[in-house]
């Protein structure tokens, strides 16, 4: 599993970051008028449980209060607000609309080629009930899962609502995810039903959705065993987007404009327990099957509130937020759906990728509805600097007041050109630490507080509390590197791993099992998986992840889980994966493959392409490699262990430290001089 607890990152970036002196305080017109004030770190620090309690009250409606903050007793499975009851798509509808704001716009929608669609927070709130309607007619109730396969259109976020009010559990499969990765999805969490499109607009032309979810609930026949066609799908209910030619399964299929088009526009959410699913979202650790995390309401609903408002700001009557996130991603379901809605917020939502059909779309569409919060990954905005000045420059950006940053580290250059080039100069950056499990925002600035200091994620939000450790447990001083641990449950935290709850005990909480010293819940600590280092000022550094999982542009894969995938092609023998640092996607996967000697000879020069495509069509195109090795020998310890870390020297073109553990010690040259030999990959 994991070869070395040392951060991905190397010592010579580390060195640099914590000689970032740049700082950048607020400005006092926006520490006026900010959300957060000042006393809000003493205040959660005086009574952490209180804050919450207080924050959940003031951020949500509840149909019963509850009484009980907190309930640890079950750790690491913790109950939040355990007795009160609501209802989620109530709390980010029908209360807007009842509180007057009903034509307050929730979703300004931009298709890629250009068409569009407002949906005020009446006619949203009605769309969701028509769903739920119409859901509810096939089935669809409490505790049911839903896989969702949609491309970013509004019908997304009324899928995912429209479960949420009838208490059934959604799990979102990104749309660029193969067939294969859907279908371990559907049966992992026993769907009984799939929304999905005909097909979706992306980079200029329409790319299937509907053909891919008919062959994952085919089964394949080229599996190793072959699976047949998936037995809890009970229908199909496809929206009409792409307009693509799809195959029909009569009596399994319905097309959602009939299905919902037809539905009443009455229903009545019922209430649930503060601690009913809301959801699973599928993502990668380290090995090769894919968790299915799973988050529930109350608290969940709490931290995705009180973060989105706080954090970047939000007044709900004058800004325009736009996340660029996919819904596919846990920042599509905090910082799209629930987090935005559930405080009122008008925001952007758009289908298509930022280059097209010109490369200063993102840019036209701040312009176009005035965005004043802007959401988005390092990775992007790389590419954009890559790309010039010139082309954002072109467009009236001066709506902006708050940007901010999710999925990786950002480095020091990346967030000067983001603070000067679309921030005017102004703007506060808030780079923010959190992940899929933690369902919220944990780590980030507060803008009006924090004195910014750029490539720093600095401090933990109120009511959050963390610790850099060892890996004995024992809390580190300032200035060392450890391992990012959260130390006391915090209300947003998932609950499990659906189906699989020792490998949740085993995963996050078995590291650190005796918690940190003076923890108030006591029990466990979270083991998140990150290597992190606090400076002289008491603020986080990132350094990566330091298990056997990539960050390819803030999302993150599995070397496990590619590794399996190559291997079972038919002409390889064995693959080791590795996540060598990128200029523009932070890190890139590249694969070392043995070919089974049969195929060494007819194969070693189309192998590479070929073996690309078949990882893009197994796991999906996010995974498939920069580059493919082949080679004769992998390096190992005596033990038969992958030695990753050299892997990685290797892919980054780094001398190759000592080898003294490797079985076989010419095993590093032959890797090395191949590499050499290698022509330039795309
Ligand atoms: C991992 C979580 C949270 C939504 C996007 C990714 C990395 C995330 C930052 C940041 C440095 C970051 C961590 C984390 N990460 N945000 N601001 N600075 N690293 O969600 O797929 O669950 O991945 O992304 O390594 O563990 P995810």
């Amino acid at each position: 599993m994991t070869d070395s607890t040392t951060p991905a990152a190397d010592s010579t970036s580390i060195e640099s970051l914590l000689h970032e002196n740049r700082h950048f305080p607020p400005s006092p017109e926006f520490a006026a008028n900010a959300i957060a004030k000042p006393g809000i770190y003493d205040t959660a620090a005086a009574d952490r449980l209180g804050f919450w309690a207080n924050r959940s009250r003031e951020l949500l409606t509840w149909r019963t209060p509850f009484a009980e903050t907190l309930d640890w007793s079950g750790a690491p499975v913790a109950r939040w607000f355990a007795d009160g009851t609501l209802n989620v798509a109530e709390n980010c509808l029908d209360r807007h609309v009842a509180a007057g704001n009903g034509d307050r716009v929730a979703i300004h929608w931009e298709g890629e080629p250009g068409d569009t669609r407002t949906l005020s927070y009446a006619e949203l709130t009605t769309e969701v009930k028509k769903a739920a309607n119409a859901l509810a007619a096939l089935g669809v109730g409490k505790g049911d899962r839903v896989a969702i396969y949609l491309p970013m259109i509004p019908e997304a976020a009324i899928a995912m609502l429209a479960c949420a009010r009838l208490g059934a559990i959604h799990s979102v499969v990104f749309g660029g995810f193969s067939a294969e990765s859907l279908r371990a999805r559907i049966d992992d969490a026993q769907a009984k039903l799939v929304i999905t499109a005909d097909g979706g607009w992306r980079k200029g032309k329409v790319f299937p959705l509907k053909p891919t979810v008919d062959s994952a609930l085919a089964g394949f026949e080229n599996a190793a065993e072959y699976d047949g066609p998936a037995e809890t799908v009970e229908h199909v209910l496809v929206v009409q987007r792409g307009e693509n030619e799809v195959a029909w399964h009569e009596g399994r299929d319905l097309w959602w404009h009939e299905a919902v088009g037809g539905a009443s526009e009455e229903h009545e959410p019922e209430a649930f327990e503060a601690e009913t699913p809301l959801f699973i979202l599928y993502t990668s650790g380290t090995t090769g099957k894919p968790k299915g995390i799973l988050h529930t309401s109350g608290g969940y609903l709490t931290q995705a509130a009180f973060t989105h408002r706080n954090v970047f700001d939000l007044h709900p009557e004058t800004d325009v937020y736009w996340c660029t996130a996919d819904i596919g991603w846990i920042t599509g379901h905090s910082y799209v759906v629930y987090g935005p809605l559930a405080n009122g917020a008008t925001q952007v939502m758009y289908e298509g990728t930022p280059d097209t059909p010109h490369p200063g779309r993102w840019w036209e569409l701040i312009q176009k509805y005035g965005v004043s919060i802007f959401y988005t990954a390092p990775t992007a905005i790389r590419s954009f600097m890559k790309a010039g000045r010139e082309i954002p420059q072109g467009f009236d950006l001066s709506s902006i007041r708050v940007l901010g940053t999710v999925g990786e580290p950002i480095n020091p250059e990346a967030w000067i050109w983001y603070h000067d080039v679309i921030g005017g100069g102004t703007a506060p950056i808030v780079d923010t630490w959190w992940q899929t499990e933690t369902g919220a925002i944990m780590v980030s600035p507060l803008p009006g507080i924090t004195d910014l200091k750029p490539g720093s994620a600095q401090k933990a939000l109120p009511g959050i509390s963390l610790a850099v450790l060892a890996e004995d447990g024992e809390p580190l001083a300032r200035g060392a590197g450890g391992l990012l641990s959260i130390t006391e449950p915090w209300p947003s935290m998932l609950r499990g791993i659906w189906g699989d709850m020792d490998r949740y005990v085993e995963t996050y909480w078995s590291k650190f099992p005796n918690g940190v010293p003076g923890s108030q819940a006591g029990g466990p600590a979270y083991f998140a998986g990150d290597g992190a280092r606090t400076d002289e000022d008491g603020d986080l550094w990132l350094l990566g992840r330091v298990d056997d999982v990539m960050n390819v542009s803030g999302h993150r894969l599995s070397t496990a889980e590619i590794e399996s995938a190559l291997v079972a092609h038919p002409s390889v023998a064995e693959a080791a994966v590795v996540g060598a640092s990128d200029e523009t996607t932070g890190q890139a996967v590249v694969a070392f493959v043995i070919l089974k000697s049969r195929f060494a000879d007819e194969m070693a020069v189309d192998a590479p392409d070929l073996l690309r495509a078949h990882v893009g069509q197994q796991i999906g195109a996010i995974a498939r490699p920069r580059d493919v090795f082949i080679v004769a020998e992998l390096p190992k310890t005596r033990s038969g262990k992958i030695m990753r870390r050299l892997l990685r020297d290797v892919a980054e073109g780094r001398d190759i430290g000592d080898t003294t553990t490797l079985a076989d010690t010419t095993v590093m040259d032959i890797i090395a001089d191949k590499m050499k030999a290698a022509p330039a990959e795309d």
